[in-house]
């Protein structure tokens, strides 16, 4: 990192900035992209560039081992405005220790603190006025990093590039999902890739995604690769259940650790409730549906937020979930979020990161 120190942050302003085009009431998630990315180099053991540039078309290399081998990582994050104009990211330095967490397994160099976090504020700071204001919306953030070296050996690519594009986003679901308990197809196994949050695990998941939603779900429950028989996660986000008065999440290495759950775990036991971090069966998920005791089932997710699940399909069945609006615990969590993440109420956790 010595070298890394050394690196300023270069800034080359768009001469055409397309905010103006923006229509900040209709935003759709994913589209429309802010005027600035970060783009930072690697090469052979260190860091030698971090530019912030006008967003634009990138050049590669055919031969570059990304497209072939698929070392490619990434995170989401949010920025958020407060009323007062404040620019706050939530818990970004989470994101930033999952990244490398990523990055080690797929054997790509660890993003220093100084260009993840250090360019993420500057860059947000540089578009500061791409960060939405209305509740519900927010800048959602993109950092990610793929192997650039042009080569078709099998080896750990020599180069990378490191850039964060940011673009502002309305909700990612606008109403409660469905969900199909996946029996077949396979995310991740033990000793796997499925606590990364690597470009693959989302390939692997179009397919049966398709499935699903060709029976008229909106996406698949993923269920663990021995036996189809314990929860994992949701295609886009992780899952939290409350059975009886415990709140619930399925855990191990198999799954994405989220930040977004972490953060409602945290809150669940702050606020009292029994909170697990435990395998969950989709039999006991079914029979609880059955018996009332599950009374609240949500994906949770930076892209996602609090989703709340309506239905969930399992071998040609469908179980109803309660009425969302007697949700206490969801639409709690829900709306102390938002309140936090808009600058409303006091931070006790320091999670919001001021630019
Ligand atoms: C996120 O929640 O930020 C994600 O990366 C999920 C993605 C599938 C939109």
């Amino acid at each position: 990192m010595s070298a890394t120190e050394q690196l300023s942050i270069r800034v080359e302003p768009t001469q055409q900035s397309r905010l103006s085009q923006v229509d900040f009431n209709n935003l759709v998630f994913g589209k429309i992209m802010s005027d600035h990315m970060l783009v930072a180099e690697y090469n052979d053991g260190e860091w030698i560039d971090v530019s912030i540039l006008p967003y634009g078309d990138l050049t590669v290399n055919p031969s570059m081992s990304a497209l072939h081998y698929g070392q490619a990582i990434f995170e989401g994050i949010k920025g958020y405005k407060f009323a007062d104009g404040t620019v706050s990211i939530f818990r970004p330095e989470k994101n930033w220790e999952r990244f490398n967490k990523s990055a080690s397994r797929l054997q790509m160099p660890e993003v220093p603190e100084e260009i993840f976090l250090g360019g993420l504020k500057k860059l947000l700071d540089v578009d500061r006025n791409w960060v939405p204001s209305k509740e519900g919306t927010s800048l959602y953030i993109r950092p990610f990093m793929f192997a650039t070296e042009a080569a078709l050996g099998v080896h750990p690519s020599i180069s990378y590039k490191f850039i964060i594009i940011t673009c502002p986003v309305g909700a990612y679901y606008s109403k409660p999902i469905s969900l199909k308990v996946e029996t077949h197809y396979t995310r991740a196994a033990e000793g796997g890739v499925g606590f990364s949050k690597n470009a693959g695990n989302y390939a692997l998941s179009l397919y049966p995604t398709k499935l699903a939603n060709d029976e008229g779900y909106d996406q698949i429950m993923w269920t663990d690769a021995n036996e189809h028989r314990y929860i994992e996660e949701a295609g886009t986000a992780n899952l939290i259940f409350r059975i009886g008065d415990t709140i619930i999440t399925p855990h191990g290495d198999t799954i994405l650790h989220g930040v977004t759950r972490r953060t409602i775990m945290e809150l669940a036991e702050k606020w009292g409730y029994k909170a697990e971090q435990r395998k969950v069966s989709v039999q006991e998920l079914i029979d609880g549906i059955e018996n009332g005791t599950v009374s609240e089932a949500f994906a949770a997710g930076t892209a996602a937020t609090i989703t709340h699940i309506s239905r969930i399909g399992f071998e040609g069945r469908d179980y109803t979930l309660p009425p969302v609006e007697g949700r206490e615990f969801s639409n709690k969590v829900l709306s102390y979020l938002n309140d936090l993440r808009y600058g409303k109420i006091e931070d006790p956790f320091g999670w919001n990161y001021i630019v």
